[in-house]
């Protein structure tokens, strides 16, 4: 496998800063290193550059916050994925706030008819404008690549929707808006909350999980919120839930993720090292990034 690294040091997506230094933490904790010693070819892009808010920016239409701003970061990024995929190389992308998922999956499901999502959060992210209690639109990017929200979102990369209501599981969930619950009843889509990761144990929610994504697709992303752990393990986060995954479950999903070999894209998000213990939440992600690759397999 050959690896490009994509940083989106983006925190317009929700009201906490500090999260657009996600990528530099998460180097800093090693990453690079870490998926060498593993013999992958690795390339570090770098980062995409990101417009900063001005007071005009704010169109009067809308209630989602900078939008024009998440919207060109978008774009950018998607473009840069593509590219990544082009290249026969594996788009590995490191937040920023989740609302970059919007520019992530633009960019690699151009590549797959049928693209697999794994979604590893204690939130649903399926909000619009109309659900959002926030106008944070890092709430919303899943509802975003289903072709469901503002319609300068939904176009991003000129094409939608992304992906399919039938081709998405997420895995951890345990703060879900009212609007959420709605469209996840309403497009039927898989959710493993807390209740049945207690109820089953990782190792069978994965089970299902990975053969729930690989029936019908041609190619799977995850896209990993970092409080999808329990803050106990990830406390570097702007909105964190107790009650979480805990650091040996998700390394356990990590293996197994491995050993299956569907995963064809991957990104990272929400460390933010300010709201971090000495940038534990950033290791801890280079640590299940590792358990991703493969280490226990080499
Ligand atoms: N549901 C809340 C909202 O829409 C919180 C979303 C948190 N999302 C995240 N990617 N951390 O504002
Ligand atoms: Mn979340
Ligand atoms: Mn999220
Ligand atoms: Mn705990």
């Amino acid at each position: 496998k050959k690896i490009s690294i994509v940083g989106v040091p983006m925190d317009l997506g929700q009201m906490r800063r500090g999260v657009d230094m996600g990528p530099s933490a998460i180097r800093y904790a090693g990453i690079v290193d870490r998926l060498e010693a593993l013999n992958y070819d690795i390339e570090d892009l770098g980062d995409i550059e990101i417009g900063r808010p001005t007071k005009k920016s704010q169109p009067g239409d809308s209630n989602l916050k900078n939008l024009n701003e998440v919207a060109e970061a978008n774009e950018k990024l998607a473009a840069s994925v593509d590219n990544v995929i082009q290249n026969n190389r594996f788009p590995l992308i490191f937040g920023g706030d989740h609302s970059i998922a919007i520019g992530t999956l633009a960019g690699v499901a151009k590549h797959y008819e049928n693209l697999g999502v794994i979604w590893y959060d204690a939130h649903g992210d399926l909000n619009t404008s109309d659900t959002s209690p926030s106008g944070n639109i890092h709430g919303m990017p899943l509802a975003v690549s289903l072709g469901i929200g503002h319609e300068q979102l939904v176009n991003i990369a000129g094409y939608q929707p992304k992906i399919k209501p039938e081709n998405i599981v997420i895995i951890g969930a345990r703060s879900l808006d009212e609007g959420e619950k709605e469209l996840i009843r309403e497009k039927g889509i898989k959710v493993y909350t807390m209740h049945e990761i207690d109820r089953m144990g990782m190792t069978k929610v994965m089970e299902e999980a990975i053969e729930y994504v690989s029936k019908g697709t041609d190619g799977v992303h995850l896209s990993l919120d970092l409080d999808g752990l329990d803050p106990h393990d990830a406390p570097g986060v702007g909105t964190p839930v107790l009650g979480g995954i805990s650091y040996r479950e998700s390394h356990l999903a990590m293996e197994m993720l491995a050993e299956s070999d569907i995963l064809t894209s991957a990104e990272f998000v929400e460390v933010n090292p300010i709201l971090d213990d000495k940038n534990k939440t950033a290791t801890v992600a280079v640590a299940l990034m590792g358990s991703l690759f493969g280490e226990k397999l080499k």
